[in-house]
């Protein structure tokens, strides 16, 4: 039986999804590896709506609302002016085109730094407007007290250590993080401390690559490699960059499509057939039955 459901008044909920059990977040836990082996890594991609939801929904475990839908989305130019709205609509949307990975959404910035008491109040309602299962935050030892605070009370958090987009002005870029021990050591600490304070997963990003592998070794719970380390328990690209939907490629994402070279072809092939009146053909027009 299938648990997707869509308005189907207008028969525009065509996609019959193949039913599938909801993972939950237990099981993403219990993929982390174990006595020196590694687990199943997990795979974990970007969604902001619901097509695209329900198009990667069977190839991954995790689907992330990540506030990155700031610049792929909206095209803001930074991640700072996201707020709880645009997180719980989009959020939404990616529950309603999903029924197997679990969903999480981005907290996003001002949102959960004030206090424990803010962060479950946001969290609390980016979890009933969206039906998802879980929030991430960025932060590291600043934010352990909060994370334990919101797992005590049910929510369960993803932690994200590294270059933590969200603190771009104190950072001053996206440049990569961990290049001297001080940077690598605070990395580590920081890891260590959101793990301890209890997320059930966390994602390392724009880290040297050894610290991202020593990291893994470090914390009990998996970790979630973007631009980190092969060793990470799992990886996380944002899907329009991985589809190749801009045309800059960062070092850390690999295209798998051209989509903007395709995207682009197709609005050309379009536009032309519009200008010389050969769209709409005959197939595309009603005529009365005869
Ligand atoms: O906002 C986002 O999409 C993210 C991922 C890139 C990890 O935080």
């Amino acid at each position: 039986m299938s648990t997707y459901s869509l308005d189907t008044s207008t028969s525009r909920a065509n996609p019959s999804p193949a039913p599938m059990k909801r993972l939950t977040v237990p099981k993403l836990m219990g993929m982390k590896g174990k006595d020196g082996k590694p687990g199943q890594p997990i795979v974990m991609l970007t969604a902001y709506t619901m097509r695209m939801a329900q198009l990667l929904d069977p190839h991954c475990d995790i689907l992330l609302v990540g506030d990155s839908l700031g610049q792929v989305i909206y095209g803001l130019p930074t991640t700072i002016p996201v707020s709880l709205e645009m997180m719980c609509a989009h959020g939404a949307a990616v529950v309603r085109g999903s029924w197997h990975s679990v969903v999480a959404v981005d907290m996003p910035f001002g949102s959960y730094e004030a206090s424990p008491e803010k962060a479950f109040e946001s969290a609390a309602r980016i979890l009933k407007e969206t039906g998802a299962a879980a929030v991430k935050l960025e932060g590291g030892e600043a934010m352990a007290p909060t994370i334990a605070f919101l797992n005590a009370r049910g929510i369960p958090v993803i932690g994200h250590v590294g270059l933590t987009p969200q603190a771009v002005n104190a950072l001053g870029g996206y440049r990569a993080r961990g290049r001297d021990e001080a940077e690598a050591a605070k990395i580590l600490a920081d890891a260590k401390a959101v793990a301890g304070a209890g997320c059930f997963l966390l994602v390392l990003e724009g880290v040297m690559e050894e610290i991202a592998a020593e990291a893994t070794r470090a914390v009990a719970c998996p970790t979630i490699g973007i631009g980190a380390s092969p060793a990470c328990d799992g990886q996380v690209l944002v899907t329009e960059d991985m589809l190749g939907l801009f045309e800059r490629t960062p070092r850390f994402v690999k295209r798998y499509e051209g989509l903007a070279e395709r995207i682009g072809a197709a609005a050309s092939a379009y536009a032309e057939e519009v200008r010389s009146r050969a769209f709409p053909g005959e197939e595309q027009l009603y005529r009365p039955a005869k």
